[in-house]
């Protein structure tokens, strides 16, 4: 296979990138709608459980996973077995659909820069309703896809520590400044508090399975788990990085920018006596409403999308980068011809999604629009199977022995224990339960 296998040039580089991939449109769009859906605080308590417990758990096994095997997602589990091949093509295939529907939402983003970049008027022509359901069913939206596939592909042609490492560490600490910028103006509107006490304060009585298995999935997609991200990652990381602490870092910090979000749209919405409960609209349609009735909104509404477009780029990156390095490793072609074909490929297929939206809005997959079938298909199905996979490998095949010796270089007892409970016995049965409950 193949000698040189690139590398991060630092482990800063690694985190920064890993943070780059895990901080998305999950964070930004889906975390604070899926808290305003489930009662606020009480989905963000079982979120951060679940974080800590599942989440940790999780990525360590993957990174660990990637760099003992120096393998994308679809070598690293044949060459744990070559029976395994079968994951890691389903971790790509996960990854895939993920790409399509960010290409999606990306291009939609730009669409939004676009506006607020050149129309001081945004707001004064068109209700944020309307302009979200004019963009969606343009033809320029088709023009916004091209160009977010292609920067995607510009910075995956450029490499690891040249293409994803550099701009991630442009994109990342632009978007916290401008998002911390953001959260304090929204904070400070009269009436946020509201938004800060349905967030923040667990009622705990509105926890159930469904809540618990809505914030199971969020923190799958968040942290990329179960699609070959942080084997992908693991595999550029060299044999010095501590991956324990790694493993900590990144939820850590993704963590943070998810309720920097939370804290940034909920008070806003509240202060403006706007609707929580709006599901996917809440960033497109209710929150440049907010900007609209705010002083400087246009500013605000500008910085609001040029950094939800950083957050959405830096995870493309890394998806495509999945799928990129997957057809490097299995057909031993360059890193070019391998972007060449996903970038192709990703396009095709994304144009249904796109027009979904208008003209193909018909078409039904499983009582689903096209769009929506390829964004549920990974994070209720693939998504949780690929963790439950990783599980059983880990668990029953590696070993977790051997997962310590990659992490610490040596067996370290306290370590297996409670790891092995949780990859053999507690995550397991958690995603047992995810499944039966999607069938019944
Ligand atoms: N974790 C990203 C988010 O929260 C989504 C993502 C999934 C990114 C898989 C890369 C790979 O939006």
């Amino acid at each position: 296979m193949e000698n040189k296998r690139s590398e991060w040039s630092s482990n800063f580089g690694f985190i920064i990138a890993s943070a780059g991939s895990a901080i998305g449109l999950g964070n930004i769009w889906k975390f604070p709608y899926m808290a305003g859906n489930n009662g606020g605080g009480a989905f963000v308590f079982v979120y951060l459980t679940l974080v800590m417990v599942v989440g940790f758990a999780l990525i360590l096994s993957e990174v660990a996973l990637g760099r003992y095997t120096k393998q994308s997602a679809l070598g690293a589990y044949s060459k744990i077995n070559k029976h395994f091949k079968f994951i890691g093509y389903l971790n790509v295939l996960a990854a895939f659909f993920v790409l399509c529907t960010y290409n999606v939402l990306g291009s939609f983003i730009i669409g939004y820069v676009m506006e607020y970049l050149t129309s001081a008027t945004f707001i004064t022509t068109f209700t944020p309703e309307v302009f979200y359901d004019e963009l969606v069913s343009s033809q320029s939206v088709i023009l916004w896809q091209i160009s977010f596939i292609f920067l995607t592909s510009i910075i995956v042609i450029n490499g690891i520590s040249g293409g994803i490492e550099k701009v991630s560490k442009i994109c990342m600490p632009l978007l916290i400044v401008m998002f911390i910028t953001i959260m304090v103006k929204c904070l400070s509107l009269p009436g946020s508090e509201k938004g800060v006490e349905f967030f923040l304060k667990p009622d705990f009585s509105k926890i159930n399975l469904n809540l618990i298995l809505d914030a199971l999935g969020q923190v799958f997609f968040s942290l990329s788990l179960g699609m070959g991200v942080n084997i992908t990652f693991g595999s550029y990381l060299n044999k010095e990085s501590n991956i324990f602490k790694n493993s900590f870092l990144i939820p850590f910090i993704d963590t943070i920018v998810a309720l920097i979000a939370g804290l940034t749209i909920l008070p806003a919405v509240f202060a403006f006596g706007l609707n929580p409960e709006k599901g996917s609209s809440l960033i497109f349609v209710t929150l440049p409403t907010v900007f609209e009735n705010m002083a400087f909104g246009n500013i605000f509404g500008f910085l609001f999308f040029l950094l939800i477009f950083f957050a959405t780029i830096t995870s493309s990156v890394a998806i495509f980068e999945v799928c990129t390095s997957s057809f490097m490793d299995k057909f031993n072609i360059s890193r070019k011809l391998s972007v060449f074909i996903i970038a192709l490929i990703s396009l095709v297929v994304t144009l249904p999604a796109i027009l979904s939206f208008s003209t193909l809005g018909h078409i039904e997959i499983f009582s689903y629009t096209i769009f929506e079938f390829f964004e549920i298909l990974p994070t209720k199905y693939l998504l949780p199977l690929g963790g439950l996979l990783l599980c059983l490998v880990v668990g029953h095949t590696w070993g977790i022995r051997n997962v310590s010796i990659e992490v610490f270089g040596k067996r370290n007892l306290c370590f297996e224990i409670i790891l092995g409970s949780l990859i053999k016995l507690i995550i397991p049965i958690g995603l047992i339960i995810v499944f039966v409950k999607q069938f019944v």
